[in-house]
């Protein structure tokens, strides 16, 4: 999959204010309510402990329907994405006085090293985990810890959960759609984690590693979990 161009297409083709339909935020293709919104900006401040020094990074951000609210407890915030359509419409409904939007892969981290946000104690990817295996993960990870200070915690939101597809492929329809799209090569999904996996990684990046469940009233609660990596 081409995920930019299928990224950039979405937000051209949606409704220029349908924020949450554009980032996927969505069930059975109607945008998320209010409230389950909140509950999961919530959830990401409670887990990213933002205090008034920290600096935010915020990987994959997207139109930073997440990035904006966070910024609002952080020194400094920055949010990349490789989606220009993607950032057009954060610059334009979610801008704040100490966050900056970047156009960049998340392969190009690394090189975040010399921006004035920089070094960051906090780094979250919401929604975007999905998009990457363990190999590619593992060495973002590692740039994340490059351009991070020693106080760092990461968040990785809405991860898909390996052990728990099957409550998201929950009919035989489902199912043969799922695999008819594998087999054309045109899988939206992406990868779905095993939680050993993201624990190996953080044990060799010398992270520690914990998982919450998503609140409860969630739909994706039944199949996505959140993970914290905290260094030392
Ligand atoms: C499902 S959206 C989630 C956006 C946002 N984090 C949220 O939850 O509202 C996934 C985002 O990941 C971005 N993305 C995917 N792969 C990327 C990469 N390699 N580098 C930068 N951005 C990427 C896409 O452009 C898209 O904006």
């Amino acid at each position: 999959m081409d995920w930019k161009e299928f990224y950039d297409t979405r937000v051209a083709e949606l409704d220029p204010d349908d924020h949450l339909s554009q980032v996927g935020h969505t069930v059975h293709g109607q945008p998320i309510p209010e409230d389950h919104l909140l509950a999961l900006q919530a959830q990401m401040a409670a887990e990213l402990q933002i205090g008034h020094s920290d600096r935010l990074l915020d990987l994959c951000c997207g139109n930073g329907i997440f990035t904006r609210p966070l910024s609002e407890q952080a020194e400094a915030a920055l949010g990349v994405d490789f989606s220009s359509a993607m950032l057009s419409v954060a610059r334009r409904d979610f801008p704040g006085p100490n966050l900056r939007y970047e156009e960049l892969d998340v392969s190009d981290i690394a090189s975040l090293s010399d921006r004035p946000e920089a070094p960051f104690s906090r780094v979250m990817m919401y929604g975007a985990w999905q998009h990457f295996d363990l190999g590619v993960g593992q060495r973002i990870l590692e740039d994340v810890l490059s351009i991070s200070s020693d106080d760092l915690r990461i968040v990785l939101g809405f991860v898909p959960d390996f052990d728990l597809k099957h409550n998201f492929f929950d009919t035989p329809e489902r199912r043969a759609a799922h695999e008819a799209y594998v087999a054309a090569g045109t899988d939206a999904f992406g990868n779905w984690w095993k939680k050993d996996e993201l624990v190996t990684i953080a044990g060799d990046l010398g992270l520690t590693c914990e998982f919450t469940d998503l609140p409860a009233k969630v739909h994706a609660a039944r199949y996505r979990f959140n993970a914290t990596l905290v260094r030392g």
